[in-house]
């Protein structure tokens, strides 16, 4: 195994290798409370058909799978089997156009293509089924215990066309609801909004028109109300079309039009029409929560960034970009915007830590929740090196600090079994030694993130880096007769 000092550009460095195998170095202890499994998505391959790939959203998504049960942990991961990924490792050259990669043979090669899904944005299990999460398609479904590709998913034919399906769907755990959208570009510009209950029946709820083509990541869901917060980040139509016809990607056709302000959509949840809000222009990729407080405004949590979009792709489009034009830290700041019944809307800060993938305890979706957490960058890092944690009853912000050279990942809540405090549960997620160039899963007590991880299991290999995961009390058996049929 190579040592590489603190080399942060193994984030992105490809994990080719398929691996199954029970965690077994090991410091500290796993919970006996903790059961269930973990899964990651994220890109682990960063070219296609031996061509680099321009930008970390087009790598082939790579699920991880970390499955918890009697104080161990077994480690499984597999590649998608997309058609992307089954053309890309045989081909020579990449073999579709991607959203920031285009392919050999200049115009007449990348015309009127849209690019092809990758699956590597999230990871979601819903009425039973895994699925992997890519915002311009279809969902992939894979088998939760093997991780085998089963197939694209169209909720029963319910997704038409393209079948968009964003990476951040929200739930209701009272109702059992999954809510999310799906971006549509062409004829008519929208954000299409849809309902899955329990059982994995879909139901559209109607659509939020937009002005033009736009780029829009993440949702919120409170009791009444989808909840959108739509950055101007536009595809100016002289760039849409250049983009469509091949002259460039359509990363490079984004822009972020601070003319246009923020859009805030409200759209009720019985399929009412939306309520439409104009606000001072952010920019942000993801929200940690929204909900309807007492006074009936609806509030939301986002990260905002303080930054244009050629700077916050610069943090997003690979480490050499990243490291030779960065000047900003990772992430953005925790930010509240109240929308009042009225539709007056304000917008505060309410930490100076950076940070990005917020995370709450997931049954306080569409809730208040007195917790968020995130992986922070402290000391103006490009790169995450922290994991905070902020009270928002008290403002109180306690921040672990990862030991040079390490990366942590986002950090998924598994509540404790029969807890009833907001925080009495854990934060799990894999973090990046660059040092040793390897990577651990490590576990904290959420009550106590500073006290350090709880639980470090050492991995046999480097990982790169991931986006989205989740947590189920389902614990995974990759070997069992049934898995393996
Ligand atoms: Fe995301």
């Amino acid at each position: 195994m190579t040592s590489v000092d603190n080399d942060p550009i193994q984030t992105y460095a490809p994990l080719y290798e398929e691996y199954d195998y029970p965690i077994d170095d090991v410091t500290g202890e796993l919970p006996a409370e903790l059961r269930g499994t973990v899964y990651r998505n994220g890109p682990g391959k960063m070219e296609a058909g031996g061509t680099p790939l321009g930008h970390i959203f087009d790598g082939d998504g790579m699920l991880t799978m970390y499955s918890m049960a009697d104080g161990k942990v077994h480690f499984r991961n597999r590649f998608i089997q997309t058609k992307h990924y089954q053309r890309s490792i045989v081909a020579e050259g990449a073999p579709f156009r991607a959203l920031g990669t285009m392919r050999d043979g200049g115009l007449l090669a990348n015309a009127l293509r849209f690019p092809t899904s990758v699956a590597n944005t999230a990871v979601v299990m819903s009425a039973g089924k895994l699925l992997a999460l890519w915002e311009g398609g279809r969902p992939t479904e894979l088998d939760p215990d093997t991780l085998r590709t089963k197939g694209e998913y169209d909720f029963d034919g319910e997704l038409k066309w393209l079948g968009a399906f964003s990476a951040h769907p929200k739930w209701d755990w009272d109702t059992g609801e999954m809510f999310n959208f799906g971006m549509a570009m062409a004829p008519v510009p929208k954000l299409i909004c849809y309902r899955v209950d329990r059982n994995g029946t879909m139901n559209k709820l109607g659509h939020v028109r937009l002005p033009g083509p736009m780029f829009n990541h993440d949702m919120g869901l409170t009791k009444r109300y989808l909840v959108f917060v739509i950055p101007p980040l536009v595809f100016p139509l002289k760039k849409f079309f250049g983009a469509a016809f091949g002259l460039l990607n359509y990363i490079d056709a984004i822009e972020y039009d601070a003319s246009l302000g923020t859009t805030i959509a409200l759209v009720p949840r019985d399929g009412g029409k939306p309520r439409i809000f104009h606000t001072d222009p952010m920019l942000h990729l993801h929200f940690a929560n929204a909900y309807d407080d007492d006074n009936g405004d609806v509030v939301v949590d986002v990260l905002n960034y303080h930054a244009t979009w050629e700077q916050l792709n610069g943090q997003l489009a690979g480490v050499e970009t990243l490291m030779e034009t960065s000047t900003m830290p990772f992430g953005g700041l925790p930010t509240r915007v109240r929308i009042s019944g009225s539709g007056a809307v304000t917008i505060d800060e309410f930490s100076g830590v950076h940070g990005e993938f917020p995370m709450i305890n997931v049954f306080k979706m569409a809730r208040p929740n007195r917790y968020f957490y995130m992986s922070a960058a402290t000391g103006g890092s490009l790169f995450p090196n922290a994991l905070s944690k902020i009270d928002n009853d008290t403002g109180k912000e306690t921040v672990f600090q990862f030991a040079d050279g390490h990366l942590p990942h986002e950090a998924i809540f598994a509540a404790r079994p029969g807890a009833t405090d907001e925080d009495d549960g854990w934060l799990i997620g894999p973090v990046l030694d660059a040092v040793n160039n390897t990577a651990n899963l490590s576990v904290f007590d959420a009550k106590d993130i500073e006290a350090g991880p709880v639980y470090v299991g050492r991995l046999r290999h480097h990982l790169p880096l991931s986006f989205h995961g989740c947590y189920t009390p389902r614990i995974a058996q990759p070997h069992s007769p049934a898995a393996t049929r």
